[in-house]
């Protein structure tokens, strides 16, 4: 059942369409909660650092509507603000990013519906991240709502860019003056790096233990 075939039989509230995005943000949460922690007992590390997920402001849904030329109605945000749940999955290393990814790919009851990889085409600002679009179905006692969730995955570098950026692009209200935006994408390029020096650090890391397990092995084992 959509949302929206929901709400024109008569439900449309913004207290059943927010109790929806909410259960949303749970049942998505559990479920990244549980892949890590399968994870965690398969690679023994965990690849999530950090989940922070927010339902967005009913100002903020109202602004996006306007800028994208529509009328603040129920069925209006229901259809066209695709972040209203918002998830945000926070990873040590970029490998982890793409696991996970594919991880939620084969959960049989989410369905992704769009995915855009910001790390492999950054945003002109220097942005990276990989987004996901999915949808969950949400069991009622009369019928099953399928709801949108965003999904955004990031390590913790490239959270810790975005964060700042977003503070700048507020504070400057879109228009940060040259130097900045320069110093930005220069800061997104060190993020990168970083990024690549720490995956390639874990992965040393993971080859020390591997090899000293194997010597173990052969020096105890039958
Ligand atoms: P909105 O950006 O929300 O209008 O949606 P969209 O359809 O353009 O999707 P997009 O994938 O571009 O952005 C979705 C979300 O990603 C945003 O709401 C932000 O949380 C985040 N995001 C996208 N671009 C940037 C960026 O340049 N800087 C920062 N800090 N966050 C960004
Ligand atoms: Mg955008």
């Amino acid at each position: 059942m959509e949302l929206s075939v929901k709400l024109n039989e008569g439900v449309a509230s913004w207290d059943t369409v927010i109790f929806l995005y909410n259960s949303a943000l749970k049942e998505v949460g559990t479920k990244l909660e549980i892949l890590n922690d399968e994870f965690c007992h398969v690679h023994r590390y965990n690849p999530i650092e950090y989940i922070k997920s927010r339902i967005k402001t009913p100002e903020s849904i109202v602004k996006k509507l306007k800028r994208n030329g529509y009328e603040s109605t129920i069925d209006n945000m229901v259809k066209h603000v695709n972040d209203i749940a918002g998830i945000r999955v926070v990873c040590s290393f970029t490998s982890d990013i793409y696991r996970l990814a594919e991880m939620i790919g084969k959960q049989n009851d989410l369905t992704v519906v769009s995915v855009k990889d910001y790390i492999k085409n950054p945003k002109d600002s220097g942005y990276k991240s990989y987004h996901m679009m999915v949808t969950v179905p949400i069991f009622l006692t009369d019928g099953v709502v399928d709801t949108k969730v965003e999904i955004q995955i990031r390590t913790i570098a490239m959270d810790f860019w975005a964060s700042l950026e977003h503070k700048i692009y507020y504070k400057f209200e879109g228009n940060a003056p040259e130097y900045i935006s320069r110093d930005l994408q220069e800061c997104a390029e060190i993020v990168s790096k970083l990024d690549a020096k720490m995956l390639s650090l874990n992965e040393a890391i993971l080859r020390a233990r591997e090899q000293e397990e194997n010597l173990k092995g052969q020096m105890f084992g039958g």
